[in-house]
């Protein structure tokens, strides 16, 4: 009888140590299921002028708010619950200990540098980057000093892992491949291209990835709106965090605002403006994942 109750016990124990070890296999094969980029062939600058344009690039798209204010790494446990432990790590360490190729796919693919697709970190925002201006933004994450900061070990978790292989969780990596081309990277007007450029590098982190309002990462509004608001206001949101018609709360926005794009020069600002306010005359479109 013992024997018996022994032996269903055991079978229960290997079915379920097979289950563990199936769900950790297929969850690691699949964040190494991508197409890997070419090489990143641009030569990382030093200049002082470059290192102060990858400086603001570095401030105005948002890699001290997550990494830090001096890149030192920062634990969101507390803030984002879909993995058991996010972690953005010590950026200043990371740009020292790998080459520009291996920044490159983390940075614009969301391949992070130990070869597996990342999750939390927004890569598809960063997608568009021209070479020369994410070279900028590595030779001057270089210069960053590095902090000795412990952190933990960013995480998963099973229930990540699992939605990962069965209800088709996208990753860092799968996101990135969905954004959509830019329209007027080869147009005349260097206004539009200038504003297509900024705005597909800095707020379709959240506005949706063609900028036409988001459901699943903020609920955030469709940016044709922006032909409602004279540059002037514009303005001010952007600078002090204050939308249209005076202060009220406004939530992710107000945050960014606050670190990234009171940076902004007044150009970048205008171009941004000139741009969005255009969006308005093409239709939204429609079956995206992000709507
Ligand atoms: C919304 C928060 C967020 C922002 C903004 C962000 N990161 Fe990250 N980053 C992360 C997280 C979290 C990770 C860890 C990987 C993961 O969990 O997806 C990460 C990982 C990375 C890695 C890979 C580290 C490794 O060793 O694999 C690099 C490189 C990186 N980020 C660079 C940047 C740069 C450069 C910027 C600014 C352009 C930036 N990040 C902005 C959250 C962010
Ligand atoms: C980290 C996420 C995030 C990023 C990045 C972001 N936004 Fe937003 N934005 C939001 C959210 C969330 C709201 C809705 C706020 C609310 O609850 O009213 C919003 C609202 C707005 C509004 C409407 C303000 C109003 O009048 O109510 C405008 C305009 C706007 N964003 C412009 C931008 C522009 C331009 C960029 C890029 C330069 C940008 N946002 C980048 C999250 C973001």
């Amino acid at each position: 009888m013992i024997r018996i109750i022994l032996m269903i016990f055991g079978g229960f124990a290997a079915a379920a140590a097979l289950l563990v070890l199936s769900v950790y296999w297929r969850s690691e094969a699949r964040l190494r299921d991508y197409e890997t980029p070419p090489p990143f062939a641009t030569e990382i600058p030093t200049d002082a002028a470059s290192l102060e344009k990858g400086k603001h690039i570095a401030r105005t798209r948002g890699c001290f708010g997550c990494h830090g204010q001096q890149l030192e790494g920062r634990d969101f446990s507390d803030m984002w619950d879909w993995a058991k432990r996010p972690v953005a790590p010590n950026l200043a360490k990371v740009v020292q200990e790998n080459d520009a190729s291996a920044l490159e796919a983390a940075i614009r693919h969301g391949i992070g540098t130990d070869g597996r697709a990342m999750y939390s970190m927004p890569s598809y925002n960063w997608l568009h980057l021209t070479d020369d201006d994410l070279a900028a933004l590595i030779g001057y994450l270089r210069t960053v000093p590095v902090s000795d900061k412990k952190l933990p070990k960013g995480q998963l978790g099973w229930s990540l892992r699992w939605r990962l292989i069965y209800e088709d969780d996208p990753t860092a990596t799968d996101l990135a491949a969905l954004v959509p081309p830019l329209r007027y990277s080869d147009a005349d007007d260097p206004v539009l291209r200038h504003g297509e450029y900024l705005a597909m590098t800095m707020c379709n982190e959240c506005h949706g990835f063609d900028l036409r309002g988001d459901q699943v990462f903020g609920n955030s509004p469709d940016l044709a709106m922006v032909a409602g608001y004279e540059l002037e206001d514009f303005t001010k949101l952007m600078r002090e965090c204050e939308p249209a018609g005076g202060p009220r709360d406004i939530g992710l926005m107000g945050l960014v605002c606050g670190d990234r794009f009171y940076a902004l020069t007044d150009t970048e600002v205008s171009d941004l403006h000139t741009f969005l306010s255009t969006l308005y005359l093409e239709p939204v479109p429609e079956n995206v994942g992000w709507r």
